[in-house]
Parts: C-alpha cells; sequence; structure tokens
C-alpha cells in the first residue's frame, strides 16, 4: 500500500538472504502518524457518534447485526491474505496463523448470536404494581482500541467487535507489529459500517495515545497489552471517573508439578503452555515449580521434549518454533539467562538459549529463585524457568506475593491434592487449570486476571456488556 507522507517501515522477523547475509524483510510501511491526524481520527469518532444521536448508535439492534454479517463475509474473503500477513509480519506458523484467523471469524459469529440473546429474558417486566420497565442496553461513547503484537487479530477483535456492534464509535490504533495485516480488513470496516464508526489510527503509541486521552473525549479505553501503558494512558485523561477500562495485561503464570502428577502428561502440557507462539502469549506459562522429589525426572523429560521440537519458518510444515516477533527480544532473553546463570542457574538442555538472528532456540533454566529476574520478569518468549519445591506452600506464597494474577495450572494424579489446592488458587488468579496447559481459548468463556492482570472480563456476553450500559425506561400503566 502506497502512502503520502512519511512512514514507519515494516520489517518481517523472517530473515531472507541478501548479499550481505541474512536480514529482515521489508514487508510494508505505514503511516508515521502525527498528534493532527490521530486529533482528526478522534473528532470524526466524535461526529459520527453525535452523543448517542449518531447514525451508528441509532441505528436498530437488527441493522447493527446485519452490518457486522457484511463485514464478517467481507473478512473471510481476504482469508489467505492475512494469514499470510500474520505470517510475515509476527512470524506466528501457518497452522496457529490460521487458528488466529478461524477463531476470530468464530468469535464475530458467536457474538452476533449472543447479541440476539442479550437481556432478552429480562427485556420487560413489572417493576412495581402498575409499573411496566424495559431494559435499554445503549452504548457508551467512543471507545480508544488498542491490541497487542501477539495475537493482533483475535485478542484485537475481541474487544473492537463487541464494542462496533454494540452502537460505539472507534479509535483503532493497529500494534506496532501487526499493523498490516489489518489493511484487507479496514476497507472492509469502511464498506461495511457508516463513515466514522472505524477511524485508524496510526503511529507510534506513545506519540499519539496520551494526547488523545488528554482530550477527555474517550469514554472506553479497551487496551491489551503492558500494566505500564495502560496506567500511564489512564492517567493522562482527566476525568478518570468518567473513564471505562477494559484491559488484559501482564500476566507470569506458574505451573505446579507435583510428586504425584504424571510427568509425561506434565511435560507435553508444559511444552505446549511454555512454548507455543515461542512463548509469547500473555496466558503461556511463565515459570514451572517442580516438586524437588520428581525434579530430576521431569527435568530429563522436558529436556527430551524440547530437544524434539522443530523449528522453521512460518509456513513450513510441522514447525514448533518460529523467529521471535520483537527485534530486541533474543538480547533481553540472553540477559535473562545470563542473570540467572550469575545467580546460580545452569541452562540444562542442549542448545538451550542458541540464537541465529531472530531465532531462539528454548532454555530450560535451573534451579530458578527469587534473585533471577526470570523468577519476577515476564520473559514473553522461549525460556522455561524451573523452581524446585518442598512444600507447596512455596508456589502459594508465589502467587500471593505476584502483582499478576491471571492462571495456574497444577499438575497432580491425586483427586484429594487437587482439590487441596483448587480453593487456594481460585483466589489468586482468574482460571485455574488441572492436568491441562494455561490458555484463553476457548473465547467464549470469560477471560480477566485478578491483581494487576486485568480489569474487567471479555467473553462474548461479558464483552458486549462491557461496551454498553443497561437503562431502564419505566412506564406507569
Ligand atoms: O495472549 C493471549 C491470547 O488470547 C491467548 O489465547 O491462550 O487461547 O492461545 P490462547
Amino acid at each position: 500500500k502506497k502512502w503520502d507522507g512519511p512512514v514507519t517501515e515494516v520489517y518481517s522477523p523472517v530473515l531472507v538472504p541478501t548479499p550481505e547475509g541474512l536480514k529482515r524483510k521489508l514487508i510494508g510501511t505505514y503511516p508515521i502518524g502525527t498528534e493532527k491526524e490521530a486529533n482528526e481520527a478522534l473528532e470524526a469518532a466524535v461526529a459520527a457518534y453525535d452523543n448517542g444521536r449518531g447514525e451508528w448508535p441509532k441505528m436498530s439492534l437488527a441493522g447493527r447485526i446485519k452490518c457486522m454479517e457484511q463485514f464478517v463475509y467481507k473478512m473471510s474473503e481476504q482469508r489467505d491474505l492475512v494469514i499470510k500477513l500474520i505470517m510475515w509480519e509476527i512470524g506466528k506458523s501457518l497452522a496457529d496463523s490460521t487458528k488466529e484467523f478461524d477463531r476470530t471469524v468464530e468469535y464475530i459469529t458467536a457474538t452476533i448470536d449472543a447479541l440476539k440473546d442479550i437481556d432478552r429474558q429480562s427485556s420487560r417486566f413489572e417493576i412495581a404494581e402498575g409499573v411496566v420497565a424495559q431494559i435499554r442496553r445503549s452504548p457508551l461513547g467512543v471507545v480508544l482500541c488498542m491490541g497487542p503484537f501477539n495475537y493482533p487479530l483475535n485478542e484485537t477483535f475481541t474487544t473492537l467487535i463487541p464494542a462496533i456492534i454494540m452502537g460505539n464509535t472507534l479509535l483503532f490504533k493497529p500494534p506496532k507489529h501487526g499493523t498490516l495485516l489489518h489493511y484487507p480488513l479496514l476497507k472492509a470496516f469502511q464498506e461495511s459500517f457508516p463513515k466514522g464508526v472505524v477511524n485508524t489510527v496510526y503511529g507510534r503509541g506513545a506519540n499519539v495515545t496520551p494526547g488523545l486521552m488528554q482530550t477527555g473525549k474517550i469514554d472506553v479505553l479497551a487496551f491489551i497489552g503492558s500494566s505500564k501503558v495502560a496506567n500511564g494512558l489512564k492517567k493522562s485523561h482527566p476525568k478518570l471517573n468518567r473513564l471505562r477500562s477494559v484491559l488484559s495485561l501482564d500476566a507470569k503464570n506458574a505451573a505446579i508439578v507435583t510428586k504425584n502428577a504424571d510427568l509425561k502428561l506434565a511435560v507435553s502440557e508444559c511444552i505446549l503452555g511454555a512454548l507455543s507462539f515461542n512463548g509469547q502469549r500473555c496466558t503461556a506459562i511463565k515459570l514451572i515449580f517442580v516438586h524437588k522429589d520428581v525434579a530430576d525426572d521431569f527435568n530429563k523429560l522436558l529436556s527430551e521434549a524440547v530437544s524434539k521440537l522443530t523449528p522453521g519458518l512460518p509456513w513450513h510444515k510441522g514447525v514448533n518454533l518460529t523467529p521471535v516477533t520483537e527485534p530486541g527480544k533474543p538480547a533481553y532473553l540472553k540477559e535473562c539467562i545470563d542473570d540467572a546463570i550469575a545467580h546460580g542457574a545452569t541452562v540444562i538442555n542442549e542448545n538451550g538459549g542458541a540464537t541465529a538472528e531472530s531465532f531462539v532456540f528454548p532454555a530450560i533454566v535451573y534451579p530458578v529463585n527469587e534473585k533471577m529476574k526470570l523468577y519476577r520478569e515476564e520473559q514473553f518468549g522461549p525460556v522455561i524457568p524451573v523452581i524446585p519445591y518442598e512444600s507447596i506452600e512455596e508456589p502459594i506464597a508465589y502467587q500471593v506475593d505476584s502483582p499478576h494474577g491471571m492462571q495456574v495450572s497444577i499438575f497432580s494424579n491425586d483427586a484429594k491434592e487437587i482439590s487441596s489446592l483448587i480453593d487456594p488458587f481460585v483466589t489468586l488468579v482468574s482460571r485455574v487449570n488441572i492436568n491441562a496447559q494455561c490458555q484463553r481459548g476457548p473465547d467464549v468463556f470469560p477471560f480477566t486476571g485478578r491483581k494487576d492482570s486485568a480489569e474487567g472480563t471479555l467473553s462474548v456476553t461479558d464483552a458486549l456488556r462491557a461496551f454498553s450500559i443497561r437503562s431502564l425506561v419505566a412506564t406507569k400503566m
């Protein structure tokens, strides 16, 4: 796509041979994005909303559903191109890119179905003797929607789609890594919805989004990314009490492998949890506590399983490991590993941490302790910190002290032990997985977190509620 004016060049994490050796391939551009352009987009969203009197917020539910159905149809026509762009832009494998596209379409379809049903049972009722009330669900206003690079389509759309369909108007800021893949869909948005409903904002988030918040004209912040950025954006808003936020943020999910665990199962689930999309998921397992009596056996099986993983380019068949997305990530992961080694840990698997430009072979680091970066920081990459524990109070204490509270995975074959662990964790995180990896899906279920991990809940129905308000029209008969 050609743009007038200065642009940001987008380089793929996938390296291509050049006369100067392997290089990141230039795959496209997007506008640098100025504050002036961002403000024009904001004014377009404000005008299209027009205090709830605009064409879109006033449109009947049936009308909005029709537009959304048209959008899904047009989106589906772009399937192959978008999947290709996901692979090139963020380095996700063909299988995972396909899954990301398809689950997004399913999410939209489920949203349409849920919308037809929401509030139906309680839509008209007698509130008091001779007074009939009707529930009206209406939009909130202008939404600033920002998604993450790791699920640039699926996660972004789990806020963007419900926000649109509830009648809000939007400012959409695509992720820095994951802008190009939206181009075919932006066209579909323009063709499916009235003018001003979806307004794209380009540029470095830090340069344009705080200014948008400072205007006080953003009614809802829908943000998936780091809590640091989310808090900064919220603080920029002059009327914090008027701002609603739907946030999905940091996480450092632990797996706990007790001495009663089926170690083979624990290993295969931990590999999926820790290394799917190279560990670049908020729902990834980012720390494994293993009972000291089974630690050696577990580490051996884990190392063997990692050695069988297949690195390759995103479109290679059967590939499990692909290039990491962010250019600075290999150096950051090395820093984490070096820090752990300086504090007494070892990389226990062959080739662990080996890098080749944007490739990082997974490293299993053992034994990790609280002095190390890997204990605290969300590495968001293919490094598996393993901590031996003696008493179950140790992983519980970790979760109590942690600023995060998204998910945990508990591995045990002892039913009594499992039920004794559900209660302590269910009050500390928002999803407890038993003998299974941490993950978000299926997307129709509630997705949230405690402490710094989230604000509000995303699922199909929760998201529809998050982007709307229920009002009562009470009529004396
Ligand atoms: O990073 C967050 C994604 O929504 C993860 O989804 O765990 O189902 O792959 P998933």
